[in-house]
């Protein structure tokens, strides 16, 4: 039985949370999870993606739909059960937006963390895995990115409200020992779980690549535009680090196993895969899993983008004893199931038509 039994999970209905879920399940762990709806599908009765995951699992999840900035609402929760460890997922994360309305942002992302965290220490519970990005780093100075690698010359408010967070914990743990923390910096996640019953369905409108492609293959969008090909890379295109979104989760699992039975602090440690795939190989990849054909319209470079990044993963490896499994042409076949299983995503309620007067 895990020593970290109980997990909150934030942001549990969302794209990376609903798919860490499933794993938490499966290595004995109860879930808890919480989600305000901001960017998925799901109402006052809960959460399509987690109801597949009970599916998938045989187990149950405890639900709530609740905000992190309704503080009241939070500490019932924590007054409710006994919550081991928190794995805090819930954000906003769309950079345009971000841009536009940063208060949004520095509100929903920074106060929600903080009023976790006061609730947290009121319950006497100090275990937390956050999730934290690769755009920390910035434009690379070096690659593979090491942890160590400086933080901070970022460009966008998304990304700062993730660096002024993980500042936020170093200052915490340094100043109260109980606190035993791990942000996760994750590269690019992509896929699904290979049952196709649980993928990556926002309501807020995306720009995410796979995503994208995925929506041109399926003739909802009608070409990928691909943002650059003068880059100075090997086909001019963008390199990243995609990465598993089930390879995510099991990082989430890995990471819980070692608050378990250490007092560490704060650590970081980097999910990628160590491995840097272009825009144009990336493209190439998916058409051949899939049997699909992309249209490509280049374009001009996208403003803020990086030029190449990738993870050096080491340390996650040597300190939490774990690796990737999936391979690029699974990521991409994994997430081409759940779209052609799911061509809406997750099942809307709210979709039917409502006739009043007789208007609709
Ligand atoms: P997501 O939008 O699918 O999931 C986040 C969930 O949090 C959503 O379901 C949203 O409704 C919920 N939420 C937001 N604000 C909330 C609040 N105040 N109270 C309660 N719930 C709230 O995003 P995701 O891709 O699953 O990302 C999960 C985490 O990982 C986020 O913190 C994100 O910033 C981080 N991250 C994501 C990526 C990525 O590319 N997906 C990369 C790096 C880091
Ligand atoms: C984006 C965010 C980043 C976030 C990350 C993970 C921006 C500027 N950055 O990173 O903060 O942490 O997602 O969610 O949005 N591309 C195209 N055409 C498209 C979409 C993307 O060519 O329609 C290219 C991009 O130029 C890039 C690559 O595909 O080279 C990956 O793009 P994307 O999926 O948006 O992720 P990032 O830009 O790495």
């Amino acid at each position: 039985m895990p020593k970290l039994k109980t997990i909150l999970v934030t942001g549990g209905a969302g794209y990376i949370g609903s798919h860490c879920v499933v794993d938490l399940l499966e290595a004995g762990h109860d879930v808890i999870a919480i989600d305000n709806f901001a960017n998925a599908v799901g109402d006052e009765d809960g959460s399509p993606a987690l109801r597949r995951a009970e599916e998938i699992t045989g187990k149950t999840i405890v639900f709530y739909k609740a905000d992190l900035l309704d503080k009241p609402q939070i500490n019932d929760i924590f007054d409710k059960h006994k919550i081991d460890c928190v794995i805090h997922f819930a954000a906003l994360k769309a950079v345009g937006e971000s841009m536009q309305q940063p208060l949004l942002y520095y509100q929903n992302n920074l106060l929600g963390m903080l009023n976790l965290l006061e609730i947290m220490r009121a319950h006497d519970c100090y275990q937390m895995v956050f999730s934290s990005s690769c755009t920390v780093y910035g434009e690379p100075e070096f690659v593979p990115i090491t942890e160590n690698h400086p933080t901070g010359s970022i460009t966008n408010v998304y990304g700062r409200t993730k660096y002024f967070i993980e500042e936020m914990l170093k200052d915490l743990s340094a100043a109260d020992k109980k606190w035993n923390i791990i942000a996760l910096r994750y590269f690019n996640p992509v896929g699904a779980h290979p049952s196709g019953l649980i993928g990556e369905d926002p309501t807020k409108e995306f720009t995410n690549l796979m995503p994208f492609m995925a929506q041109v293959a399926l003739g909802k969008k009608p070409v990928l535009t691909v943002f650059g090909n003068d880059y100075n890379t090997p086909d001019g295109t963008g390199v990243r680090d995609y990465i598993h979104v089930m390879d995510l989760a099991s990082g989430h699992v890995a990471a819980l196993n070692l608050l378990a039975g250490n007092h560490i602090g704060l650590k970081v440690y980097n999910l990628g895969t160590g491995k840097g795939v272009s825009v144009k190989e990336l493209v190439d990849i998916f058409e051949s899993v899939t049997g699909t054909k992309i249209p490509l319209k280049y374009v001009d470079r996208r403003l803020g983008d990086i030029t190449a990044l990738w993870a050096d993963a080491s340390l996650a490896k040597e300190e939490l004893g774990w690796s990737t499994r999936y391979s690029i042409e699974e990521m991409c076949t994994d997430f081409w199931r759940w779209q052609t299983m799911n061509p809406d995503g997750y099942p809307k309620k709210n979709k039917t038509t409502v006739i009043v007067n007789g208007k609709s």
